[in-house]
């Protein structure tokens, strides 16, 4: 197999000077290409493990390499949170003043694209998740699925190869974040993007290759999604039950 496009091993991750321990020896690989479902209860290390793997912050031991690249080595950190990956939030966390073409056009900037390569690129952004000719409204005047179909577009903005998505579709009625998926999935499949999204939701994990579960800062199981196989409901119910 080649190598991994997210490598993390034994990575220890506490907060409030150890006082609460995020990660406690939290092993992760993840194929070029895979979409990995991340599940497991509230307050057991997910988000922390997305916020490392992106390097918005940084482990207390352990390693993390992405896409080759070790990061308590890397130097620019910046640069790999620029270009490498892509990260999508529970709530999208845009910013109100700003259209939504501007919104996309944030991460930009850390390329100094000229503003009119960051127009266009927003524009084609914007079109691929469907909100084509909503470039100039704000997020107050976009639905909530709209607001999230913006946040996937900004968080491609750099085309990076990874996607993290914290709860994507978790503030969503189900109708609203079955189309985030969708999209999602479509992406994937369109530019070859390796998907790591933390759900609570079993239909959602369902539709991943595979599915980690987590329990107290580490990973307690790790299953294939054969989505090939009949009920996969029933098997989902008995290889990730979440406590509640
Ligand atoms: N910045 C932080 N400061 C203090 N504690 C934190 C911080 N971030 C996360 N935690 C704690 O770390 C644990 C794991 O949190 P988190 O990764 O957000 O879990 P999950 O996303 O699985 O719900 C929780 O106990 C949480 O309260
Ligand atoms: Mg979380």
């Amino acid at each position: 197999m080649s190598e991994p496009v997210i490598s993390v091993r034994g990575v220890r991750k506490s907060f409030e000077d150890g006082r609460i321990v995020a990660l406690r020896g939290m092993d992760l690989e993840v194929a070029e290409g895979e979409f990995v479902a991340l599940v497991g209860p509230s307050g057991c290390g997910k988000s922390t493990l997305l916020h490392l793997i992106a390097a918005l912050d940084r482990p207390d031991e352990g390693a993390i390499r992405v896409a080759g690249r070790a990061l308590e080595e890397a130097n620019d950190l910046s640069a790999h949170r620029a270009h490498e990956v892509g990260l999508i939030f529970q709530l999208h966390n845009l910013m109100p003043a700003l259209t939504a073409s501007e919104n996309v056009q944030v991460p930009m900037f850390e390329l100094g694209l000229p503003g009119r390569e960051r127009r266009e690129r927003a524009h084609a952004l914007l079109a691929a998740v469907g909100l084509e000719g909503r470039e100039r409204n704000r997020p107050p005047q976009l639905s909530g699925g709209e607001r999230q179909r913006v946040a996937v577009a900004r968080a491609l903005a750099n085309e990076p190869p990874i996607l993290l998505a914290d709860e994507p579709t978790g503030s969503l009625d189900s109708e609203a974040g079955a189309t985030v998926l969708d999209l999602i999935e479509r992406l994937r499949r369109e530019r070859g993007l390796t998907v790591v999204l933390v759900t609570h939701d079993t239909g959602v994990a369902a539709r991943a290759d595979r599915i980690v579960t987590m329990l107290d800062g580490h990973v307690v199981g790790s299953s294939p999604n054969d989505r090939s196989a009949a009920a996969p409901t029933t098997r989902l119910a008995a290889s990730t039950r979440v406590t509640p």
